[in-house]
């Protein structure tokens, strides 16, 4: 009997429950499969460490249907992949609570709305997986009476979280959120767990748009492409685990300068690594770059504030509330800048059931 199971068992017939999950971004970043696992377990090579994100978050209902399995998102009914993917995880929360083989899942609907960019780098898969993956379990089990979700929960959930989306196992909290890499082979030891609350420090994260539409290359492709060709992906590995440490001992003495340093590492080892993938892997445009250096320039001047970014030509820049306004004024000044959204550490995310 796994975590789940012993927590919830499953019911007869599903509820309609809603949830709410924030996206987050890494700040210390994860990139790469552990090999040879299975890879609807969707085990990562490294730990991760994140900031939840305020404003961006992921809204889902899900309940009994009685014409098949659907989703919608923001009210377009959606075929093809990312149907197949969202559908498929719904059949991993159902044998998660310890279904047998020769008990069907009964149909249902998602009705999702996102107040993220969908699939531009700003990591609405992981908001979205976290709220599928809440919403799922509490409509099809009994672990979720009421309006709260009872806390010892959400670790379990997290794993499964992580199987939809590696990210998505960091948003089931708020704050700031470590995801360890675990050693496991189910993978139930890889789940992430909360570091600080959102008032922990007066942080803010710009997200500065610097392109519109789709990322080129999808993150699994681009992972398993990494591993098989970078030169550089052992050495990723290898000095990630420092990375995470050192950021959250940063984060727990509030040293800006300190995180900042890891969080622009991290983030250029990644963007190295995928460089140096064959074929090239290539996130950034020429905004990007004139973003950083306006940022570094900035910095210099002292505006302090430090950027990452994704699988998406986005610049966001970790910085202290009280320095948001101005550094966003001088960034907004670079030429090809789109919009810059100022964002502060988001809360847990949460579900109600109806009874
Ligand atoms: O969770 P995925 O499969 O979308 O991968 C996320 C990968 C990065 O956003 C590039 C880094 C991270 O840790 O969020």
């Amino acid at each position: 009997m796994n975590a789940l199971s012993k927590l919830g068992q499953l019911r007869s017939s599903p509820r309609v429950a809603r949830s709410v999950a924030h996206a987050n971004i890494a700040l210390v970043k994860y990139w790469g499969k552990r090999p040879g696992a299975l890879p609807d377990l969707n085990l990562p090579a490294v730990g991760s460490l994140s900031m939840t994100l305020g404003e961006l978050r992921t809204e889902t209902e899900v309940g009994p249907s009685d014409a098949g399995d659907q989703f919608v998102l923001d009210g377009e009914t959606i075929t093809g992949p990312a149907r197949s993917r969202s559908i498929q995880h719904l059949d991993r929360v159902w044998r998660a609570f310890g279904a047998p083989e020769s008990r069907p899942r009964p149909t249902l609907y998602i009705r999702s709305r996102n107040h993220v960019p969908t699939a531009a780098g700003l990591a609405s898969s992981a908001s979205g997986f976290a709220a599928l993956t809440l919403a799922a379990s509490a409509a099809l089990t009994t672990c979720f009476d009421g309006l709260s979700a009872p806390r010892e929960v959400y670790g379990p959930l997290s794993a499964l979280a992580r199987r939809g989306s590696g990210s998505a196992a960091r948003s089931l909290w708020g704050g700031f959120v470590r995801l360890d890499r675990g050693t496991h082979d189910d993978g139930s030891d890889c789940r992430a767990r909360p570091l600080f609350a959102r008032d922990h420090w007066d942080l803010e994260l710009l997200v500065v748009h610097t392109a519109k539409g789709k990322k080129p290359v999808g993150s699994t492709d681009g992972m398993n492409r990494s591993r098989e060709t970078s030169p550089y992906y052992a050495p990723w590995v290898d000095h990630s685990e420092a990375d995470l440490d050192a950021a959250e001992a940063a984060l727990g003495r509030r040293d800006l300068a300190a995180l900042g340093d890891i969080v622009e590492h991290s983030c250029f080892k990644m963007h190295a690594c995928m460089l140096a993938t064959r074929p090239p892997i290539l996130y950034w445009n020429g905004t990007t770059l004139e973003v950083i250096r306006a940022l570094w320039e900035a910095r210099a001047r002292g505006l302090e504030g430090y950027a990452t970014s994704d699988a998406g030509p986005h610049v966001k820049v970790l910085c202290r509330a009280e320095t948001a306004t101005a550094l966003s004024e001088s960034l907004a000044a670079v030429p090809g800048v789109l919009g810059i959204d100022r964002v502060a550490p988001g809360p847990d995310a949460t579900v109600e059931v109806e009874l």
